[in-house]
């Protein structure tokens, strides 16, 4: 009975509709609102994405402008926030400062308390704006140097490492990350979406369901896992060693982060485009060791394991060629999926019904009630 009822995980479970993103594993194909991701990350901004996520539409010259407009007039955050940044203790995961300030960012918002969808679209847009400044901010802060302020001329991807350097990104460079927000933008009813409607389903704020979002990113067999993609290649470190290190591994039974996947179980659609983008900046940076390495390690584990990489194994490569540190790729993952989230938590309240399934109970029944003197000690 209990193997029946009890979907361990929600494996295969339907928790609702939406029509923001369909997963077709089968095709290995992503579609954001319609369109094929492969067609949207080879010829559109990441900003025309998050607009066609929250608005259902691509926008127009007009429309773009307005919203990257928006967009800039929220980058930067409240002074308080930042002094509260420089507070707090600078040697914890980045993850958990970002997901304190998220929560603290709700408190400067003045339409913290108006769920209407106009109120959810501007605070989705502020938070989409200023979570890249809080996490270069908080970064900087944590190395004991000086924050740098956004710069109105730039776009997301630019401003993000701009805000992080203090100098101007290559071209190139920019454009490979806002192919990655582009990737890692939306994904359905992942850990992490799927917290956010859940906390969205209670009538509780747009903010409280990013937060939620946020912890569940953190956790490495999710968002978490493009950060301990990078530890292994380095532990790896050289082509040579690639298939010594992951014939090892499986021996001893490791999980390797950045390979397998619920959904897909042939192909991560978002993979081709990590690998072909990242192989442009590796080539261009004049270092393929980390390609090489990759291409082994995942030759080697679909032989022996016949399992394949997921997204995070291949921007992690990429975020280390562009010299981020790497406890903020996972928070870097965050400043694009919290547009996929907003958009869910909308979608959410515009058809609520509140989350709230059963569990099949197999724990004892009908114990005896000891006073508490008469308790066995431990
Ligand atoms: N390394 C080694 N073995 C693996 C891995 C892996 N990364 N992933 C799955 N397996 C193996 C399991 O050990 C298990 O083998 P067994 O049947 O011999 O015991 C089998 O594959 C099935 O594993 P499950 O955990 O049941 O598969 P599930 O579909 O639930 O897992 C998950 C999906 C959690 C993502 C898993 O593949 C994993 O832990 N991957 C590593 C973490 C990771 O990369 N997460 C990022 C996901 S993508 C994203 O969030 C953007």
């Amino acid at each position: 009975m209990t193997e029946s009822i009890v979907k361990p995980g929600l494996e295969g479970v339907f928790a609702g509709e939406t029509s923001i993103c369909a997963v077709r594993p089968e095709e290995g194909k992503l579609i954001y609102r319609g369109y094929d991701l492969h067609l949207l990350a080879e010829a559109v901004s990441f900003e025309e994405v998050a607009y066609l996520l929250l608005y259902h539409k691509l926008p127009n010259q007009s429309e773009l402008e307005s919203f990257d407009q928006q967009l800039k007039s929220y980058r930067d955050l409240p002074p308080a926030l930042l002094e509260t940044l420089r507070s707090l203790p600078s040697h914890g995961p980045a993850m958990d400062t970002l997901r304190a300030a998220t929560t603290i960012l709700a408190l400067y918002d003045p339409d913290l308390e108006d769920d209407s969808p106009e109120a959810n679209l501007r605070k989705s847009m502020r938070l989409l704006a200023r979570l890249t400044t809080l996490v270069t901010a908080q970064h900087r802060i944590s190395q004991g140097i000086e924050v740098i302020s956004p710069n109105p001329k730039l776009n997301h991807a630019a401003n993000f490492l701009y805000m992080l350097r203090g100098n101007s990104p290559e071209e190139l460079e920019v454009r490979v990350l806002d192919i990655t927000f582009i990737l890692y933008a939306e994904h359905e009813f992942n850990a992490s979406t799927f917290t956010a409607r859940v906390v969205a389903s209670t009538l509780s704020d747009l903010y409280g369901a990013v937060t939620g979002a946020l912890a569940a990113l953190k956790g490495p067999l999710h968002g978490g896992a493009n950060e301990k993609a990078m530890e292994v290649l380095l532990e790896i470190g050289d082509p040579d060693h690639a298939e010594a290190w992951v014939l090892n591994a499986l021996k001893e039974k490791r999980r390797i982060m950045g390979f397998g996947h619920r959904i897909y179980k042939k192909v991560d659609s978002r993979v081709e485009l990590a690998k072909k983008w990242g192989k442009k900046l590796a080539e261009k940076e004049k270092n393929t060791r980390w390609h090489e390495i990759c291409t082994i390690v995942e030759d080697v584990i679909r032989r022996e394991k016949n399992l394949f990489p997921n997204v995070d194994f291949y921007t992690a490569p990429l975020y280390y060629l562009m010299g981020i540190p790497i406890k903020l790729y996972t928070p870097l993952f965050a400043c694009s999926r919290v547009v996929g989230w907003s958009a869910h938590v909308i979608e959410q309240k515009q058809k609520n019904r509140l989350f709230r399934p059963n569990s099949l109970y197999i724990g004892p029944e009908g114990l005896d009630y000891l006073p508490l003197a008469k308790r066995n000690p431990p």
